[in-house]
């Protein structure tokens, strides 16, 4: 999955693992280390079943996230509304940066797939832009910001 990543507002973290024990592995995000801001949420997502499954489908005003696919595999588009990219999501240790601004969809879960995200701030509907030509006209409007 490690890539170099092309679009605005988004980068691979890499966690802190030991694994090479025989009783299993072991990996660390820790705030303001290597995770680049302080931890006020983290959610998770699993029971992948349904093969045609899409999530995500939006962007952020302001939350910065970052995602990790815990287990399995999934596919994560990004686009900045210039550039778009595709990864595959399928090792746990290399987390992508969702930050603001940027449009992000998820598809293709295997159906072990679990996904943990963790993020700077509370649930708020209001930072969520949940459409496409808004989202382009916002990024357009907040350019320099
Ligand atoms: P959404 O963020 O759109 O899910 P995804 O990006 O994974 O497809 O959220 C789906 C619903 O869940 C939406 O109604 C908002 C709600 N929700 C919360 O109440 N709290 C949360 O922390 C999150 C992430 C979502």
């Amino acid at each position: 999955m490690v890539k170099k990543i092309k679009v605005k507002n988004s980068g691979i973290i890499k966690l802190q693992f030991f694994n090479d024990f025989p009783d299993g592995n072991l990996v660390i995000g820790e705030a303001k280390k290597n995770v680049p801001f302080e931890i006020k949420r983290v959610y998770f997502i699993n029971n992948l079943f349904n093969p045609k499954a899409i999530r995500g489908k939006h962007a952020h005003k302001r939350l910065k996230q970052i995602i990790f696919c815990l287990n399995g595999s999934f596919t994560l588009s990004l686009d900045d509304g210039t550039n778009k990219q595709k990864l595959i999501m399928n090792n746990p240790y290399y987390g992508v940066r969702l930050g603001p601004k940027l449009w992000h969809t998820m598809t293709k879960f295997s159906s072990d797939c679990v996904i943990l995200v963790i993020a700077n701030d509370y649930f708020k509907e209001s930072d969520y832009i949940r459409n496409y030509d808004k989202f382009l006209k916002y990024i357009n409007k907040n350019a320099k910001k």
